[in-house]
């Protein structure tokens, strides 16, 4: 922000002399009007940096956490896949979404501010003799940027990954299950997406 200060200093120097018993007067007469004008500048600027500082705090709160399954009883649970082809899943279960800016029926999440991003994604699945993979992509707009992999004999595994982006206002980010993988949840929420705004750029 930049804010002239010449009018108060003008203003402090003038005490100064006044408190010594110096007269002195100014070589030249204050321009009451011209000073006045520029205050007015001033606080008109201030008035607009605050706004827009507002505005940039209320966009830098972006955070938000969803896991695959939602209304699932303690004891169900849910294998989604296998499909026959690269699909994104709709993590239908939020706990957090500051900022609205990932949305549960497309399962996207929408940069609201050009800026650092971080997202990770953990994708379950019971291995099943090695026949399906839990795999799913980090799809930035139509890119696969990472993928989380895990192809198991038996028992739960959990596949993982995460990446930081820099991100463009309305770029889309989503997680999308690989052709032919599994991903399973329960009540106890295995599989999940989340990403947050680390400061905007
Ligand atoms: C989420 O996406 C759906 C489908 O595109 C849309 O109708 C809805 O308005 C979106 N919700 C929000 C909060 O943006």
């Amino acid at each position: 922000m930049k804010i002239s200060v010449s009018f108060t200093l003008w203003l402090l120097l003038g005490s100064v002399y006044a408190s010594e018993g110096v007269e002195i007067k100014p070589a030249s007469p204050p321009d009451i009007n011209a000073a006045l004008r520029e205050i007015t500048a001033s606080l008109a600027q201030l008035k607009a940096d605050m706004m827009l500082l507002q505005r940039e705090t209320t966009v830098r709160q972006v955070a938000f956490s969803a896991s695959l399954v939602a209304g699932v009883e303690p004891g169900e649970s849910v294998t989604t896949g296998p499909f026959p082809s690269f699909t994104t899943l709709i993590f239908k279960h939020v706990p957090t979404n500051i900022g609205n800016a990932y949305n549960s029926t497309t399962g996207v999440f929408t940069a609201p501010v050009r800026g650092a991003y971080h997202f990770e994604w953990w994708v379950a699945a019971f291995g099943d003799n090695g026949a399906h993979a839990s795999g799913a992509a980090l799809v930035k707009n139509s890119e696969n940027i990472f993928t989380a992999w895990e192809q198991r004999k038996e028992y739960l595994g959990t596949a993982s990954n995460g990446v930081t982006l820099l991100l463009e206002v309305g770029d889309v980010v989503s997680v999308s299950l690989w052709a032919d993988t599994v991903a399973f949840d329960n009540a106890n929420h295995h599989t999940t997406f989340s990403g947050h705004l680390l400061f905007p750029m």
